[in-house]
């Protein structure tokens, strides 16, 4: 997830620094995004219309739009029809307007079904989701607005989700074991599920960032203490005899690495 640019950093850039910041943040975008390649969804013998024709029939969703990430896609240098806005991920719709909307997935396409509108410009996210552990994805059994409103203003919230709801409760919704409260909460989790999983896709098992207890010493430092015989400590633990075991969590130690109701250590 390199090279990531925020619209809203890149609107403030445009507002404070001028054309030269707005210059090197475009560069920077550019490098997650090729335009070159950006081809709209096709529809055979479609063109496109404009965002504006959207209105009289979707309302809710067009008066939505102008807060998402996505409709400040106009800012960027290219301006071709269907590279920004409604079209660029449902392609030409001027056929399913002429026929006022009938036949609707013949003339128009729902990327809520098929990612792959998404991936002409998230080519890097199509990778993510082809590593050996993922959501599936691929597979068909999930898709991109159960994590990612579309059109509103959160994208990190689901598509029909509710208004406050953001990455850890997002997954709380299907991950329900994790996201219950636990007497013995663990900090990490304030954090969010993302300090330890890659929402979309790992080579590691279980969609962990990093596949040993490195994972854990980001946070909880490992230290020689010379004062008792060079043992190894972490947290106030001696560890010497147990990191031999495996991971901090397969080797029998920290199981419950999510909380527990139980074990002020996780074990169980
Ligand atoms: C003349 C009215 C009309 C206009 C204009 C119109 N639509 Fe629609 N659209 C419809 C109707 C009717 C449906 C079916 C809605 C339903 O069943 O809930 C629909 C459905 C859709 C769907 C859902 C397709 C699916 O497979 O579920 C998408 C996406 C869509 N429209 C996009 C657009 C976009 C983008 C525009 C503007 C470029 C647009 N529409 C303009 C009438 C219209
Ligand atoms: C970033 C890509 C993207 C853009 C831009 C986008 N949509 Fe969508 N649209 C989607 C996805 C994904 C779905 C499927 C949502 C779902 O299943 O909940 C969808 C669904 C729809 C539907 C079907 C109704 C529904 O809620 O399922 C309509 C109508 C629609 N979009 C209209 C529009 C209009 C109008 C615009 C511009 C104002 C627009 N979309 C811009 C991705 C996009
Ligand atoms: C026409 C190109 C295009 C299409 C199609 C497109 N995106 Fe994007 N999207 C972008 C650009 C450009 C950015 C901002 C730069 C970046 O993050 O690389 C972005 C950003 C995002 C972000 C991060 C926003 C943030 O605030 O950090 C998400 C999530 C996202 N897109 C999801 C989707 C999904 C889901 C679809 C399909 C329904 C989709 N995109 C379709 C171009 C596109
Ligand atoms: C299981 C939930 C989930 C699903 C499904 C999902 N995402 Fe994401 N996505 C996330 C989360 C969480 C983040 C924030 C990651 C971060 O901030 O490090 C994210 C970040 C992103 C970003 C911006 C950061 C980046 O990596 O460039 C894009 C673009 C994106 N997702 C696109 C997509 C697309 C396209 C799909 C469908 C093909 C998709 N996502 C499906 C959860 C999901
Ligand atoms: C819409 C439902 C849904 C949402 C939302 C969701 N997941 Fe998942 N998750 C799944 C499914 C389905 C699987 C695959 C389970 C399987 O293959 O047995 C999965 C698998 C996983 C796994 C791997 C489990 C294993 O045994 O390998 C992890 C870790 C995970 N999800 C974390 C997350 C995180 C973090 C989020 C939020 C960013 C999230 N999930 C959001 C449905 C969801
Ligand atoms: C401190 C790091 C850390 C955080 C934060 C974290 N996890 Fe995990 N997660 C792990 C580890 C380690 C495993 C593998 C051990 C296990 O199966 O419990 C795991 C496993 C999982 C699994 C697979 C469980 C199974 O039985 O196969 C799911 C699903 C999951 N996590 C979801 C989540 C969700 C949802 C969140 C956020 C609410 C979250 N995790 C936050 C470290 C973390
Ligand atoms: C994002 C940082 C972070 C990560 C990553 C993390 N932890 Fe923690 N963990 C904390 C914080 C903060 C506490 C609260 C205790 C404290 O103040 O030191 C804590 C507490 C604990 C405790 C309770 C003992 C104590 O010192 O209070 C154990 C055991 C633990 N973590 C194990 C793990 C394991 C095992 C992993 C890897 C799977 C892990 N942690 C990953 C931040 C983290």
């Amino acid at each position: 997830m390199s090279n990531k640019v925020n619209f809203r950093r890149l609107i403030a850039g445009l507002g404070l620094c001028g054309i030269l910041a707005t210059v090197a943040l475009l560069v920077q975008s550019c490098s997650t995004v090729d335009r070159s390649v950006v081809t709209p969804p096709v529809i055979e013998g479609a063109n496109f219309v404009g965002d504006k024709v959207c209105i009289d029939c979707h309302p809710k969703i067009t008066r939505a739009f102008p807060a998402s990430p996505h409709s400040r896609l106009h800012l960027e240098s290219v301006k071709a029809a269907g590279q920004h806005g409604c079209e660029s991920c449902h392609g030409p719709a001027s056929k399913h307007v002429a026929i006022g909307g009938a036949g609707r997935e013949k003339f128009i396409t729902n990327p809520g079904k098929d990612p792959a509108a998404c991936y002409e410009c998230h080519q890097d996210i199509n990778a993510e989701f082809h590593l050996p552990q993922h959501h599936p994805v691929t597979e068909g059994k999930m898709n991109c607005v159960q994590c990612h409103d579309p059109h509103g203003l959160d994208i990190m919230k689901p598509a029909r989700g509710f208004a406050m709801s953001r990455l850890n409760e997002s997954c709380g919704e299907c991950h329900r074991e994790q996201t219950r409260p636990f007497v013995f909460e663990h900090a990490a989790m304030r954090e969010g599920c993302i300090t330890c999983h890659n929402p979309h896709g790992s080579i590691n098992a279980k969609l962990l960032t990093i596949r040993d207890s490195n994972l854990c010493l980001r946070c909880h430092a490992q230290t020689r203490r010379p004062d008792a015989g060079a043992a190894l400590f972490i947290g106030n633990v001696e560890h010497t005899g147990y990191v031999r075991y495996g991971t901090c969590w397969t080797s029998g130690c920290h199981s419950s690495i999510h909380g527990s109701n139980t074990q002020p250590y996780y074990f169980y």
